[in-house]
């Protein structure tokens, strides 16, 4: 009799769980962007979370939780219901590096997420304020080299790829530089532009404005070949500087772990659908964005790439000793 309840009572709970995943969604839905606002992170997600919400047919929300190089948010995106209300903005730095920088994480990117969709790839650049002495990643090298310490970058938070990227770089020219943390790059690229800091890495989607309104100068590139139409004259780093140097940010979508794998594949479907719009991909690839093959776009190719870049970032932290302070 027990028995039978138990189980009747599990069918129920089933059945109850069918039906909201199969109504979804019947309300707003939030996005944790875990950097302020005005950042690359925040425009790629308001971007995408626009063109996805008309394919879902409910509104999404992009909530910010800034704070220690995304952690804080996705802390919170990891604690939040398995509902399908509730995702998380994650990149590189605190679902790829997190685990081999923090020793106390409070999240797994693997185990603690339902991986819903990878964003297009973001490659860096290597900004200087307009007035900078240095008009190439050599000048800025050689600086370096005579100032140990003296030239700082400002970044996106401690674990950021901001961080993560400069700290790469310095580790491969051999030099040293000091890192200011912010809580986001919105804010690090504000003291740039005043001034405050001499040099910044970010994405190219909000350096392009930057340097197209003329209020900072692009020296450098982390991609492998140039970017003629965005960045004209401006080298890649692995051209001479680094030889063999290349960085991207990668983005997706996460879920808490559990949401149904029903909302997973229809947010999943929404977004193939919204990189339909022609307009759309090639205004993104006009800010230097990197599309992807639609394979590399799915759930499970973007689980499988999540678990492998956490290995890599474990070697890549150790190699170039990058630490926390
Ligand atoms: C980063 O450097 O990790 C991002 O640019 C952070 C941000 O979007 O603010």
């Amino acid at each position: 009799m027990k028995l039978l309840k138990t189980s009747g009572a599990v069918a129920l709970l089933l059945a109850s769980q069918m039906a909201a995943a199969q109504a979804w969604p019947t309300k707003t839905m939030t996005w944790i962007v875990p950097f302020a606002a005005g950042g690359p992170t925040d425009a790629m997600a308001r971007d995408i979370a626009d063109k996805v919400s008309r394919h879902v047919g409910q509104t999404i929300v992009i909530e910010n939780v800034a704070g220690a190089g995304g952690t804080i948010g996705a802390t919170k995106a990891s604690r939040s219901p398995a509902d399908g209300y509730t995702f998380l903005v994650g990149h590189m730095g605190y679902m790829g590096a997190g685990p081999a920088l923090y020793k106390k994480l409070s999240y797994d990117p693997v185990k603690s997420f339902e991986p819903v969709f990878r964003f297009p790839d973001t490659p860096l650049v290597m900004l200087v304020g307009k007035n900078s002495p240095y008009k190439t990643a050599d000048d800025f090298v050689a600086a370096a080299k005579a100032n140990p310490s003296k030239i700082n970058f400002s970044n996106a938070g401690v674990g950021s790829t901001s961080h993560l990227i400069a700290a790469l770089f310095a580790s491969r020219a051999g030099i040293e530089v000091t890192q200011i943390a912010y809580k986001g790059a919105g804010p690090a690229i504000n003291d740039l532009i005043g001034g405050q800091v001499d040099a910044m890495f970010d994405q190219s989607n909000t350096a392009l404005p930057q340097v197209q309104g003329g209020r900072l100068n692009a020296i450098a590139l982390t991609s492998l070949t140039p970017m003629p139409k965005q960045y004209p004259g401006v080298q890649p780093l692995a051209e001479k500087t680094i030889p063999g140097f290349e960085a991207a940010t990668w983005y997706g979508l996460y879920a808490p772990k559990g949401t149904p794998r029903d909302v997973v594949e229809k947010m999943h479907q929404a977004y193939l659908k919204a990189l339909t719009d022609k307009a759309w991909t090639e205004r993104m690839a006009g800010q230097g964005i990197k599309l992807l093959p639609d394979a590399q776009y799915a759930p499970d190719a973007f689980g499988k790439f999540t678990a492998a870049e956490v290995l890599r970032w474990n070697d890549v932290v150790a190699a170039a000793k990058i630490q926390l302070d």
